[in-house]
């Protein structure tokens, strides 16, 4: 049955106000914005001062309102503003991905619990429809990988490094005038952000809820021009990638700049796009591309979400329920680690090296290594950048046991 929506929004910024023209603009909806709570009422805006509100009562304890829609940057108001929503019985469309990955099992209960809506497309890759597909659509097929660029403001950063002769800082600012970046930008150049969708996205895609700070993390600040040159010389490009694959009968999953080459799907992605590869057992390879980050693509996810709380969709979780894996932090893969300061390689401990330059101002290994030891080097204040490559993951366990078999022999 479809139900009139009276919307009560949280967020009057980059994605919030993207919304409200959206919906302004289109007709499409039977929906309609009751109140808009914000944080700062000095600031100007493009309506009436009569749409706002300060205090999140206005919203949360009118009866009419049936919908809350949270847009906002604070991941702790937010938590109090969609715990409580779900206690008066209302619906919420939430675009914000590190509360969600912060609270997943948690806040998954309470909706339950309450029967309401918790849907949130706009969390993940802006305006692709990865998530509702995952959990509706590769409902029967195996998933083995699920990958790709989840952030546009990364993927923004390391086009316009390549491409245009421009310093970090100065793209990292054209990005946050773009509103693609978060308040925090440390949260997308360190890839905090990525990590927050990639445990979002190992929920829907396998069932699993991982802690996201369980997730081997690196973003994009240690990328030197040395490296950027190592990779056009071979051909290649460096893309941030959120990545998770089955190995055997676990889930693992990280974050990492990494080499694509002209044959992967990402290779061609540029600017604030974002991509993701499901790859199932037997569709193979699937991928999703769109606008990842900025106000109308984000708006246009969170319009999907309020469109389908009309229909009383919500997320049925049935992998998370039906889940019969776990996540597994013992693995190996290839590695690209260089320095400006030669001795720090030295230190770093390879399973095996396949290629190794010492230069004047930059120096480099390539070659297996564990996650143990990336954990390490991501841990250290050392001038050490990491880029990997797509090679597939190794578990742990069974390497551990080749290499136990090698040496009895
Ligand atoms: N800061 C995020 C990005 C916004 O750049 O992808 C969209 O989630």
């Amino acid at each position: 049955m479809r139900e009139n929506l009276k919307i009560g929004l949280f967020g009057f910024g980059c994605v919030g106000g993207g919304l409200y023209e959206i919906l302004n603009k289109s007709n499409l909806l039977d929906a309609s914005i009751k109140k808009i709570c914000i944080k700062d009422p000095s600031k100007d805006r493009s309506i009436d001062s009569s749409n706002f509100t300060t205090n999140k009562a206005d919203l949360l304890e009118d009866d009419e309102i049936n919908l809350i829609v949270e847009l906002i940057d604070d991941a702790d108001a937010a938590y109090e503003i969609v715990v409580e929503a779900f206690k008066k019985g209302k619906n919420v469309v939430s675009a914000n991905k590190k509360l969600i990955a912060n609270h997943f099992a948690e806040l998954k209960e309470l909706s339950e619990e309450y029967g309401v809506s918790f849907i949130y497309e706009a969390a993940v890759c802006g305006s692709i429809p990865i998530l509702r597909n995952l959990e509706e659509y590769y409902n029967n097929d195996a998933i083995s990988a699920v990958y790709g660029i989840c952030n546009g403001t990364t993927n923004y950063i390391l086009t316009r490094l390549v491409n245009e002769n421009k310093s970090f800082d100065e793209v990292l600012k054209n990005a946050q005038e773009l509103g693609f970046a978060e308040s925090d930008p440390t949260l997308d150049i360190e890839g905090f952000d990525s990590q927050f969708k990639l445990q979002i996205l190992i929920a829907h895609a396998f069932g699993v809820i991982v802690k996201p700070e369980d997730i081997l993390r690196f973003g994009i600040t240690k990328i030197q021009e040395s490296d950027i040159k190592f990779a056009k010389e071979k051909g290649l490009r460096i893309r941030l990638l959120s990545r998770a694959e089955k190995v055997d009968d676990t889930i693992t999953g990280l974050v990492a700049p990494h080499f694509v080459d002209e044959e992967d799907a990402t290779y061609g992605v540029n600017n604030e796009f974002n991509a993701v590869t499901v790859k199932g057992l037997f569709a193979d390879k699937q991928l999703f591309q769109g606008k990842g980050a900025g106000s109308y693509p984000t708006g246009s996810a969170v319009l999907s979400d309020v469109s389908a709380v009309r229909y009383n969709y919500k997320y049925e979780w049935r992998k998370i329920k039906e889940n019969s894996l776990n996540f597994n932090n013992d693995f190996a893969v290839k590695a690209y680690i260089s320095t400006t300061e030669f001795l720090a390689l030295d230190g770093i401990e390879f399973l095996s090296v396949e290629e190794s330059f010492i230069g004047l101002d930059n120096s480099y290994k390539v070659g297996l290594i564990t996650r143990e030891e990336l954990l390490r080097i991501a841990e250290s204040k050392a001038n050490v950048s990491v880029v990997l490559f797509q090679d597939p993951i190794h578990d742990g366990t069974a390497l551990n046991q080749k290499l136990i078999n090698i040496q009895k022999n």
